[in-house]
This record gives C-alpha cells, structure tokens and sequence, in this order.
C-alpha cells in the first residue's frame, strides 16, 4: 500500500471566514512549518537586537512543534536567548512538580532542552492561594503588555471550542482569569489524571482578548475527533458557545491541520 492514495498535492491552502487554511499530508509536515516560522521570526528578532515574544500552548498539538524546535537548537544554532514566553493557561490547583503541570510539560518537552532564559518564561501558577489569583491574573496581563504584546500565538484547540482554557461562554473581551473547566474537558483529560475525579474543576487561562491581541496566531488540529469543531469553528457564525469562532475576527490567523481535522471542511467552496 502507498503511504496515502490521496491525489492531493500537499500543502493545500485556502481562506475562509478571514482564517488562512492549510492542510497537510500529517501533523509532522505542519509542524515544521510552524516551528520554521517561529525559528525565522525568532532570528530576525535576534538580528535586530529585539526580544521575540511567543505565546505556547500545551496538551498533544503542540508537541511536533517543539520536538523541531529542539532541533533546530541543537542541528542549526537556532537560539531562544532573545525569546520570552507565556504559556496559556494551567490547571488550578497544580503544583509545577505533578505529572499533569503544564510547567512540568513545557520543561520537559521544550524549556529543558533550549537555551531559552529563565527568567523570561512565564507560565500561569498553579500554586497560589485562591484569593490572589485576581492579581496574579492582572500582573500577568501587565507582564505581557510590558513584553511588548504577543509576537506569535500557538494555539489547539478542545473539542468544546476553547482555546487556551476559554469555555463556551467565554465572551471576546475576556482576561486572564481564573475559569471553571467544561465537563467535555475534564473527560478528555481523565485518562492524564488517572480518571475523571482526579481532574481539577478550575484552571487559570490567558482570555479571548490577550488572544486576539497577539500579532499572529497558529492553530493546529490533529485527528478526526477535532473536524467537527473545526468546522464549526471556521464555518459557523461567530459565537461565544464557541469561543474559537472569535478568531474570525483576527486579521493574521491560520490554522494548520492534517486531512483528518479537515476532513469536514469543504475546501473547494473556499477561495484562494
Ligand atoms: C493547552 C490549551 C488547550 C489545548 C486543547 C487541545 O495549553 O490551552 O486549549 O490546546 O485542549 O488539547 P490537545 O492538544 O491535547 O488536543
């Protein structure tokens, strides 16, 4: 059998509803492409003396992404000397040390291996007391704007619609906050946490707006269990039900899916 009968030339491009589509024979294509976009904005930030401000996501979308980074660090000079980075979101409470932490994740599957500064990297906590999270969330929304606001958002994106953390009903005007996690999500990370009661109902996440206000923003969609929301969210109206329709409203987003996300798509009635 060959590896795939499909007589598509890959990459496919389109534009639909404002969002740049591009599917690719597999996620480890469009992770390349995404990790080559960062390592060029990243160098050309480098040459001009200038920071470059990234915003990461977590979960199994992001992972071929930072594999290629790692990579490029170690194959090809690349440097994220100049890089400072805001994770998403965390879940609340989590301590950085356990198995689930999205600290922990970014340390193993990227920090780890880099030479990015540390002190540069800023996830959200997952250790504070509830009754300062309010500040925490204001600081960390100052701490982005003082960093000069987003340069490159990566995004996935939940069979729910969120992006970053942002539930249904979260609005376009939304913070980082502290939010209550949809029970879709919570039973997708049930098998992490080793079952459903083991998932925290709350989680810390940048909002809809800190979203939209990065300069450009890559979402990726891997497997056939994200096409419905897929095209949901390029093809349906904007709503907050699912936040991700928001993006929209963005002038520089693209998103980068295998054929399986896509699947749902009608990409012949899209223009070029
Ligand atoms: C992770 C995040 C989430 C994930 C989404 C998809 O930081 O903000 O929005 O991107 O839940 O998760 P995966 O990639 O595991 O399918």
């Amino acid at each position: 059998m060959p590896e795939s009968t499909n007589q598509h030339r890959y990459p496919i491009h389109a534009i639909h509803a404002g969002i740049g589509l591009s599917v690719f024979k597999n996620a480890s294509e469009a992770s390349q492409v995404v990790a080559t976009e960062i390592a060029t904005l990243v160098r050309e930030r480098a040459s001009a003396g200038k920071p470059c401000v990234l915003g990461l996501a977590t979960g199994s979308t992001p992972m071929g992404v930072y594999r290629e980074l790692i990579r490029m660090h170690r194959d090809e000079n690349l440097s994220l000397r100049n890089v400072v980075t805001f994770n998403l979101d965390e879940y609340f409470p989590m301590a950085p040390d356990a198995a689930q932490s999205y600290v922990r994740f970014m340390n193993e599957n990227l920090f780890d291996h880099v030479d990015v500064l540390s002190e540069n990297v800023h996830i959200p906590d997952g250790t504070i007391a509830e009754e300062s999270v309010g500040k925490f969330c204001d600081d960390y929304e100052s701490k982005i704007a003082a960093a000069g606001g987003i340069d490159l958002q990566l995004l996935g994106i939940g069979r729910t619609g969120h992006i970053g953390f942002n539930e249904p009903r979260s609005d376009a005007d939304t913070v980082t906050r502290m939010v209550v996690l949809n029970s879709v999500t919570r039973n997708d990370a049930a098998e992490n946490f080793d079952g459903l009661e083991n998932v925290p109902h709350h989680a810390v996440t940048m909002g809809v707006q800190t979203i939209l206000n990065a300069q450009r923003i890559r979402l990726m969609a891997y497997g056939e269990h994200k096409s419905a929301i897929v095209e949901r969210t390029v093809c349906g109206d904007i709503t907050e039900s699912i936040p991700a329709t928001f993006l929209q409203q963005h002038g520089d987003v693209r998103f980068l899916m295998d054929d399986a996300a896509a699947s749902k798509l009608n990409l012949s009635n899209t223009s070029k």
